[in-house]
């Protein structure tokens, strides 16, 4: 049995990671650590909660204490630290838990995972990243693993910081580091705070769905089992040091992708209750700050190396994944009117 310590395992990637880890294997068993901010949901991993192979830590990563007594009672074979702030807009409006979370987080899990192989304890340390760190990309081209870094927002900013961090601990103390920049996941549990949940969201409440600027941004589509698969693999298998780009080969204009989600939810449900169509709903608002015109992966090292290819296409993960919200509506209502977080303060007060 290998024992993976996950960093914010309540979040949407965290909780996918440890399903597919708990359910497809047999061989891990999770410690999960996590603050439970706004984006951590325990609802998201309820179902594991009695399980054996499966134990629950709060807190947060950045309290040196609390990760060094969590390293030394668990001995972790793999640490993943997905725990961060993740939403580029909060990042506009507010840095500091960027700067805090991301970057001093990430330090402190570094710092303790040296302290705890100096003991001489035999761990890996994967740290998930974000193609943004590379900045924004014109029509042609994509992010190889050799692009340089040019992050553009503070939650860019933040992620790149960190890769810096990981990869100078493996330079100087020969940790067995690992980085992975992925482009933009969606799927399941994802917080309707991001684009296609959102629009997801408001689309079956009939709200307006705001599009930034002229809707002609580009984003290259990771379906999350995808990603969580590659996960595993790199974690495992990848040599110490490296570095892996994933992505899904799947990209598509902003406004293309609500088009397409309007037209799919207008097929399973019929129009809004008014008689309109969804795409009516679809309403151009100024754009963001400093808004990345297109993102795209060049995934060929991870595939030549490990074997890993995206297995789902984006118009087939669409439809997944609407299932899923439309499957887990009481999931959405919850997080949508702010009732989730009284499970948490029942618990953690
Ligand atoms: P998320 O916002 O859904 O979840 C983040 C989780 O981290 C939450 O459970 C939260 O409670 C926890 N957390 C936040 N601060 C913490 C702290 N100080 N200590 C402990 N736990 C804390 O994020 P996500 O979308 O699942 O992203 C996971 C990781 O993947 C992040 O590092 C993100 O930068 C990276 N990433 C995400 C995407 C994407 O499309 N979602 C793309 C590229 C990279
Ligand atoms: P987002 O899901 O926030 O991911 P990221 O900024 O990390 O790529 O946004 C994806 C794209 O969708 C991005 O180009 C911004 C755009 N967007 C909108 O047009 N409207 C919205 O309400 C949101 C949240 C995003």
């Amino acid at each position: 049995m290998k024992t993976v310590l996950v960093t914010g395992g309540l979040g949407f990637i965290g909780s996918n990671f440890i399903r597919l880890l708990l359910n497809d294997f047999s061989d891990y068993r999770v410690v999960n650590l996590d603050a439970v901010t706004y984006a951590g949901n325990p609802e998201n991993l309820k179902e594991f909660n009695d399980n054996s192979r499966y134990l629950f830590a709060h807190g947060d990563i950045g309290n040196r204490d609390l990760v060094d007594k969590l390293l030394a009672a668990e001995k972790p074979d793999f640490i993943i630290n997905f725990a961060a702030e993740s939403h580029v807009d909060r990042s506009i409006t507010g840095p500091k838990a960027f700067i805090d979370t991301n970057i001093g987080g990430t330090f402190t899990m570094l710092e303790a995972f040296r302290n705890y192989c100096d003991t001489g304890a035999k761990c890996r340390f994967l740290q998930v990243s974000t193609d943004e760190v590379y900045g924004s990309l014109g029509a042609e081209g994509y992010f190889k693993e050799t692009t340089p870094y040019s992050p553009n927002s503070p939650y860019a900013a933040s992620k790149a910081s960190a890769d810096h961090l990981v990869r100078a601990y493996h330079h100087t103390y020969k940790l067995d580091t690992l980085i992975t920049n992925c482009s933009n996941n969606y799927g399941p549990l994802q917080f309707p705070e991001k684009l296609i949940p959102l629009m997801i969201s408001n689309a079956l409440e009939g709200a307006a769905l705001p599009v930034y600027g002229d809707g002609k941004n580009i984003r290259d589509w990771l379906y999350v089992e995808d990603h969580c698969r590659a996960l595993e693999l790199v974690m495992r298998q990848a040599e110490s040091g490296e570095t892996y780009n994933i992505g899904g080969h799947n990209e598509m204009e902003n406004i293309e992708l609500v088009k397409l989600l309007c037209n799919s939810l207008d097929n399973r449900l019929g129009p809004l209750p008014d008689g309109r169509k969804r795409t009516e709903l679809i309403t151009f608002v100024g754009d963001r700050q400093g808004h990345d015109q297109r993102y795209a992966i060049d995934a060929d090292k991870i595939k030549q190396d490990l074997g890993w290819e995206p297995q789902t296409d984006l118009k087939s993960g669409m439809e997944k994944t609407i299932d899923w919200y439309l499957d887990n509506q009481t999931w959405l209502d919850q997080v949508r009117d702010g009732s989730y977080r009284e499970y948490y303060q029942e618990m953690y007060g």
